[in-house]
């Protein structure tokens, strides 16, 4: 079957006991045993519940996985697959990571005896120096968050290989529709649900597809462990959400793409960063692993001032936290996603108080143009 088709119908199935097209929001915490020791496969809801159960079985078929399992949010997912490491293991990391694992690798996961490396994995022999022989881990994240920088998901799994160590990719920012690591030899998926895979800005969540059973054994017994599973209601919601993915990320990619050339040839913006442009610097490595270049996109204004004027004018985009909802939004990495990280790191990778990130929504594209230009008279 085609992705739309897995993605509507996959862990989607009929409920058996009404016939409901869609299934029930099971909410309950625990589950009535039917005799000591025989109960209907479900026991205790931090454990495991049907609608919990569904989105998992939709992520591994949709990023192509042995299996998959759904947590409250993209960190707390992220969090789990550090967890696969043991105090003394060393991680190298694409050095634009969004903030949050920025801060959960440096300010938490250090004291508990875990190394980070931050390297451009953009530039592959830059992770090949970097390896250590502790090296357990490599965690990319591709496009990078705000900067845009595409690493080649294959030849870093190559590194992986030589060396018998994981690779795991963040693919938020394009979703399986756009882009499907394990195909390009990842080992391990994460997303953040609460972007693209949900899309409508109304639940947090986030996902761990794995390829490895012995991998996967350990992710389960981590979400049950810490109770970092996705409860009922919000699993019912990036279900409906995934459904659409397919024609969300088709109008995504073609605004992306509009709003992308329109930015570029305008004389108040400084830059854009937007693997769909020719001028990226890593346009021909996005077109040979991507599906399209999304609708991710920032853009220098050339000081905070700038973008202050600017942020302050819109009408119809978000100035606003997050990405990947139908509704366009518009965030200053510097003071907001990324304000965790130290200035000096920050300036070291391109994340300028001017920069401006933008999550481009389905709107009609012609109204997002217009806001963004009216706007951009204040610069
Ligand atoms: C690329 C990326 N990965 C992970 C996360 C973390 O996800 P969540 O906010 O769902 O915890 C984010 C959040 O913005 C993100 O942009």
């Amino acid at each position: 079957m085609g992705f739309a088709t897995n993605a509507i119908h996959v862990g989607q199935e009929p409920d058996p006991a009404t016939g409901a097209i869609v299934a029930p929001i099971y909410q309950t915490s625990t589950y009535v045993n039917e005799e000591l020791g025989k109960n209907k496969g479900y026991d205790y809801a931090r454990t495991n519940h049907p609608n919990r159960k569904a989105l998992e079985r939709t992520m591994a078929k949709l990023e192509g996985g042995h299996s998959a399992y759904v947590f409250t949010s993209g960190m707390a997912g992220i969090d789990a697959v550090f967890r696969l490491l043991r105090p003394g293991d060393h991680v190298v990391l694409s050095e634009a990571v969004y903030g949050g694992v920025f801060r959960l690798s440096t300010q938490l996961l250090v004291h508990f005896g875990l190394e980070f490396s931050f390297v451009d994995t953009s530039m592959t022999e830059a992770v090949r120096m970097a390896m250590r022989p502790n090296t357990k881990m490599l965690y990319i994240e591709t496009p990078t968050n705000p900067t845009m920088n595409v690493t080649d998901i294959a030849a870093i799994s190559k590194i992986a290989g030589e060396r018998n160590i994981t690779l795991a990719v963040d693919n938020t920012f394009l979703s399986p529709y756009l882009q499907r690591p394990i195909e390009l030899g990842a080992h391990i998926v994460v997303h953040s649900m609460t972007k693209y895979l949900n899309g409508h800005s109304d639940a947090t969540g986030g996902a761990v597809v794995l390829t490895r059973p012995e991998d996967a054994e350990k992710i389960y017994f981590i979400q049950r462990s810490a109770g970092s599973g996705l409860a009922p209601m919000d699993c019912f919601l990036v279900s409906r959400g995934i459904k659409t993915l397919a024609v969300r990320m088709l109008q995504h990619n073609a605004n992306g793409i509009t709003v992308a050339r329109h930015l570029d040839a305008h004389p108040k913006v400084r830059k854009v960063f937007y693997p769909g442009l020719p001028s990226h610097p890593h346009h021909e490595v996005a077109r040979k692993q991507q599906k399209g270049p999304g609708a991710m996109l920032s853009f220098d204004l050339g000081s905070v001032d700038a973008a202050r004027r600017f942020l302050n004018h819109l009408q119809l985009c978000s100035l606003a936290e997050s990405l990947g909802g139908v509704e366009t939004l518009v965030s200053l990495p510097a003071l907001m996603t990324h304000a965790s990280m130290p200035k000096e790191v920050r300036e070291r990778v391109g994340i300028t108080e001017g920069l401006v990130r933008l999550s481009v929504g389905i709107e009609d594209v012609e109204d997002i143009i217009a806001d963004l230009d009216q706007a951009l008279l204040y610069v």
